[in-house]
């Protein structure tokens, strides 16, 4: 992508810019794996959830996960007849099962609590799964594992086994399960081995599945070898005889997304030059919660200017790091954060009340706007 087409007027600051193409690409290589396994691809909506986007991704997918009601609603309200919404959390709750119920046609539960409760609630418009932690630990940082110690995502083994005899399972009720235990991950050689040891343990309490859910936590760039992929895909089919859903998000949106922002200040201090920007980590907050570098354009080593980039709040440590640029930066000059197209829109918030990013859809050159916020959106929660 050539940074020039972020630099139009046309585009109001800042701004998240998805690119239709590269979603586009992504979602091609979904079609390609589904012609050749006839596995289901979903859309994890939780990455990003702009309608304008979901509607965008709404042809190339089977349905859309979702992991709380609204999401649900949103997924309802978008989707056509005909494709299907699948939830899975460990936060239901009672006063929302009924709403979830009828929504959903895939209900996930997480806990021998849950499965007590509601399986016998699920009607038979719902085929009703349950979502196994298989303990492989493929993630170092603990925040991003869902098979931490004592993890609280997916019954293991054990928990199962304890339960089950006690007698408080009714596995007439399960008819599908569901596995998510990686992140950000392009080897597809772990989830064969997650789902070689689930399907393995599962044998004992022989249950009649008729589907597996594969959840998402990989990504699908040009390097990644999705042959582990497609030989669990065709393996569960063949095997057990069962429908098999994947439901990526970030491998969809991530590198898709850009958030575009204009310097509206420069601070000559002792050490460094300062460039405060009109966006803040309020906008990118997985970079204060992972206090990471994210990605900027046109910045290189080699660069001759440098400058500490700062957000526009009243946070000390609103900051994205210092950063070289081969020209000197500007009032009015535009930054242009990559690869942040997954879980920012969505965790994006308006502390010290500076307004959301307008979003905007990159479709042929031209820039369709998504969505602009004003004081009655900052209005409206308080
Ligand atoms: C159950 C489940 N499915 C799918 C996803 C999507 O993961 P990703 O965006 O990494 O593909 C997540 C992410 O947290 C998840 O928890």
């Amino acid at each position: 992508m050539k940074d020039s087409i972020f630099h139009t007027p046309d585009l109001l600051t800042p701004a998240y810019v998805y690119d239709q193409a590269s979603i586009v690409t992504a979602l091609d290589k979904l079609v390609k794996l589904k012609e050749k396994t006839a596995c289901l691809p979903l859309y994890s909506i939780k990455s990003a959830n702009m309608t304008g986007l979901l509607e965008v991704i709404k042809p190339y997918v089977s349905g859309f996960s979702c992991s709380s009601l609204f999401e649900a609603q949103l997924a309802a309200e978008v989707l056509d007849e005909g494709q299907t919404i699948h939830i899975t959390t460990p936060g239901y709750r009672d006063d929302e099962w009924d709403s979830i119920i009828q929504l959903c046609d895939f209900v996930t539960l997480n806990s021998t609590n849950q499965w007590q409760r509601v399986a016998k609630k699920i009607d038979a418009d719902s085929s009703c799964g349950i979502r196994l932690n298989p303990e492989l630990s493929f993630v170092s940082d603990d925040r991003y594992d869902p098979c931490r110690p004592d993890s609280k995502l997916g019954m293991t083994f054990e928990q199962l086994a304890v339960a089950n005899s006690k007698q408080e399972l009714n596995w007439e009720s399960i008819e599908g399960v569901h596995i998510h235990n990686n992140c950000e991950s392009t080897q597809y050689q772990e989830l064969k081995q997650s789902v070689e040891k689930v399907m393995s343990g599962l044998s004992e309490f022989n249950p009649e599945i008729k589907w597996v859910n594969l959840g998402g936590g990989y990504l699908l760039n040009d390097k990644t070898d999705l042959t582990p992929l497609e030989d669990t895909i065709k393996w569960l089919q063949e095997e057990f005889n069962v429908d098999v859903y994947i439901e990526p998000g970030k491998a969809i949106t991530g590198g898709a997304g850009y958030l575009v922002s204009t310097v509206i200040d420069l601070i000559e201090s002792k050490n460094k030059t300062i460039a405060v920007l009109d966006t803040t980590i309020n906008h990118l907050p997985e970079v204060f919660e992972y206090q990471y570098q994210p990605k900027i354009m046109d910045t290189s080593d080699k660069g001759k200017y440098e400058y500490r980039l700062v957000g526009c709040s009243c946070l000390s440590g609103d900051l994205y790091g210092d950063y070289s640029f081969k020209k000197p930066l500007e009032m009015g000059s535009r930054i242009i954060f990559e690869n942040v197209g997954a879980y920012m829109q969505v965790k994006s918030n308006m502390f010290n009340g500076i307004n959301l990013p307008a979003s905007y859809l990159l479709q042929n050159n031209s820039f369709k706007l998504l969505k602009q916020y004003s004081y009655d959106s900052f209005r409206s929660r308080l």
